[in-house]
């Protein structure tokens, strides 16, 4: 966008630009844009960086924090969220991860979400349709047990004892061969040749010897994130428990991080 503008015709414009961006009609869509910076070489330009999401999908969350009964304030988009609790976590790396390629993979329950890093800036994101759902499945399939059972028995451990060979041990391979894949995209679709660190994050980031498997296959160092590394614990936290917990509540560490204008 041209540099300079008043607020209300950039809005203006960027609404007006927006449509070729976003594969649905504008009036179904909630919309935000921020300028980032000067377009590098070209003072007369500023680049502006745009988040939209689909209205329905708001709705849905707007209503689940009224019925939490919670007034929804800021509504923010993962990777962002993510990325802001991800800057905590690079206390865990000696020099606080300066001029460091890191690759934050976050793994859920059915995606895996691939945002490549550095020095704070975005280099790269890729989605993933593969998550803790299809080990779930997976034991659901073996061991004739309920999903719900098969949830429940994944996150407690009480397995056959084939459970780790024929099981999980293959889960583990192919997520890693998902994660390899990842970062052969990032290394072919930009400049970079190398990836100093993958920090793992989500709900599977747990998993016993998951990060041991990632980093032989990628033959990168790997990392379990956890943003509470450096942070006090009230008495009433349990401390093993949130260290389970912790690697799928970054994206919740970063909304609480963030900061927003109040109106
Ligand atoms: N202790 C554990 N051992 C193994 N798997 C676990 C453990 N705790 C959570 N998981 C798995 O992690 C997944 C949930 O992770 P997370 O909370 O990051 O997902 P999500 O953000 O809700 O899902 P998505 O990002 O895919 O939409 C589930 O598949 C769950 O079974
Ligand atoms: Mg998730």
């Amino acid at each position: 966008m041209p540099a300079g503008q008043r607020e209300d015709d950039l809005t203006f414009q960027v609404e007006n630009e927006a449509s070729q961006y976003i594969p649905f009609p504008l009036d179904e869509v909630d919309l935000d844009f921020q300028v980032t910076r000067p377009v590098p070489d070209n003072p007369e330009e500023v680049e502006v960086l745009i988040a939209a999401s689909r209205k329905e999908k708001v709705e849905d969350r707007v209503a689940t924090a009224l019925a939490a009964g919670l007034k929804t304030a800021i509504m923010d988009v993962e990777p962002y969220a993510a990325q802001t609790a991800f800057e905590l976590t690079l206390r865990q790396l000696p020099g606080g991860g300066e001029d460091q390629v890191i690759a934050l993979v976050d793994i859920g329950a059915t995606i895996m979400k691939i945002n490549v890093l550095l020095n704070g800036e975005s280099l790269y994101t890729r989605d993933q349709p593969f998550g803790g759902n299809q080990l779930t499945q997976e034991i659901h399939n073996q061991f004739n047990l309920s999903l719900e059972d098969s949830e429940t028995a994944k996150k407690g451990g009480n397995l056959p004892e084939n459970y780790k060979m024929d099981v999980l041990q293959p889960f583990c391979e192919t997520l890693a061969i998902e994660v390899m894949r990842a970062i052969q995209f990032f290394y072919t679709s930009t400049q970079y040749t190398e990836v100093n660190y993958i920090f793992i994050a989500g709900g599977c980031a747990v998993i016993p010897g998951l990060d041991a498997i990632i980093a032989s296959r990628t033959q990168v160092s790997t990392l379990i994130v956890n943003p509470f590394s450096t942070m006090e614990l009230s008495s009433r936290v349990i401390p093993r428990q949130l260290n389970l917990d912790a690697p799928s509540l970054l994206i919740a560490c970063g909304l609480a991080l963030r900061s927003f204008d109040p109106s």
